[in-house]
């Protein structure tokens, strides 16, 4: 069977060693700390402002401020910066934390969507590191959406019936 990993390459297209070139330069050094502060704002403004409601309903639990909170401090902690989430929250258990959350592949698109546009939006991240960042982001929202489904299908009442 392939690990969720693998499946995540397979899906996104993006290759593990693009998807982690982001460990290649430290990102937090070279764009600093507000750059992010700035991205997660730019990203969280569009995603609260969506006009496709089932999206924007994902994001109904948390405030705006906290969501962007949570961002950027696993973006400088990821990047090269200090450790600043798991100071604050502990381990990030991306895929726990995404288990209330519909991560779909169809949100997985739109959650890039608003990315890529923020990304572009944002003074001094240039063509390298927005590359970096968009594959890692791409590798990563495939990574969530295989480990969302085979949680699904633990859960599915088909694979928990016994066999008599
Ligand atoms: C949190 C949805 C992809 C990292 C969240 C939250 C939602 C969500 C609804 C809760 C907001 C909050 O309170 O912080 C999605 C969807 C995605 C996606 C629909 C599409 C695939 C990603 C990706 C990353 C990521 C690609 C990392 C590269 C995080 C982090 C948090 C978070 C670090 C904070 C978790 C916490 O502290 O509870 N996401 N996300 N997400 N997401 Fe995602």
């Amino acid at each position: 069977m392939q690990s969720l990993q693998q499946q995540a390459t397979g899906r996104s297209g993006v290759k593990e060693e693009d998807a982690f070139a982001i460990d290649e330069v430290n990102l937090y050094q070279k764009l600093g700390h507000q750059t992010f502060v700035n991205l997660s704002t730019e990203f969280y403004n569009r995603v609260y402002a969506d006009e496709e409601p089932w999206f924007r309903s994902i994001f109904a639990n948390s405030t705006k401020e906290e969501a962007i909170q949570n961002q950027y401090e696993f973006f400088i902690q990821r990047m090269g910066g200090p450790p600043l989430y798991s100071q604050r929250k502990g381990h990030p258990a991306l895929i726990g934390r995404h288990a209330p959350y519909a991560i779909t592949e169809q949100a997985a698109e739109r959650w890039l969507h608003h990315m890529e546009a923020a990304l572009h939006n944002v003074e001094r991240i240039d063509p390298d590191p927005r590359n970096r960042m968009l594959n890692f982001f791409r590798h990563t929202a495939y990574f969530l959406v295989a480990g969302k489904e085979m949680m699904n299908s633990r859960r599915s009442p088909a694979n928990n019936r016994k066999q008599t």
